[in-house]
């Protein structure tokens, strides 16, 4: 059976591009957009070259239901939130129960909730000179970062790693594993 997945994605988007050529060659998978709450995000010029439409939505649509509606009329079978920003309305959470997945850039439920995204997680973890990191894939719930989780791989940290080598590492992980954990998810 046909699955629609729907990627949504606030910043460069390496993670949607990722996911979605993992599946190019897999036809029973499809992607039918690319959703974003930032009209000037790098995922934008990545939706251009895979031939994916791209849309942008503002907060309000997001909260309205708007969005809702056309994950609805689209026939959204799983929900992939690939370094998105926005707090995910209950309305959409209860829509889709166990449908939508997150992938947070720590070792949850360290250094994660509110103000912790992208280079600020990899900062807080090379000041706290943590020995490991790693990433989580988890299910959203109403509660920022406190979904049940699914998946987490680690990897070993230097005491010299700076966060842009954390973030390197951790990159590295959730390439690797982000496309198998939604495979085996659909
Ligand atoms: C990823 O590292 C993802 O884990 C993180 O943002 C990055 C997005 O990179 N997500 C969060 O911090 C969510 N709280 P990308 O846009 O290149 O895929």
């Amino acid at each position: 059976m046909i699955k629609k997945v729907a990627i949504f994605a606030s910043g460069s988007g390496s993670n949607a591009e990722n996911i979605i050529r993992f599946f190019s060659g897999e036809k029973n998978v499809i992607f039918p957009f690319i959703l974003s709450n930032k009209s000037d995000a790098f995922v934008k010029n990545r939706a251009e070259k895979l031939n994916i439409p791209f849309i942008f939505f503002t907060k309000e649509q997001w909260i309205n239901g708007e969005i809702l509606n056309l994950l609805k009329n689209e026939g959204i079978d799983l929900i992939v939130l690939a370094g998105f920003l926005l707090k995910v309305p209950s309305e959409l959470i209860e829509a889709y129960p166990k449908k939508i997945v997150n992938i947070h850039p720590s070792l949850l439920p360290k250094y994660g909730g509110k103000g912790m995204y992208g280079m600020k997680v990899h900062e807080a973890v090379a000041a706290a000179n943590e020995k490991e990191s790693g990433i989580t894939i988890h299910y959203v719930n109403e509660n920022l970062d406190e979904g049940e989780i699914i998946f987490q791989a680690k990897c070993e940290l230097l005491p010299t790693d700076s966060p842009e080598e954390i973030a390197a590492k951790v990159h590295k992980l959730e390439y690797e594993f982000f496309p198998k954990v939604i495979a085996e998810l659909l």
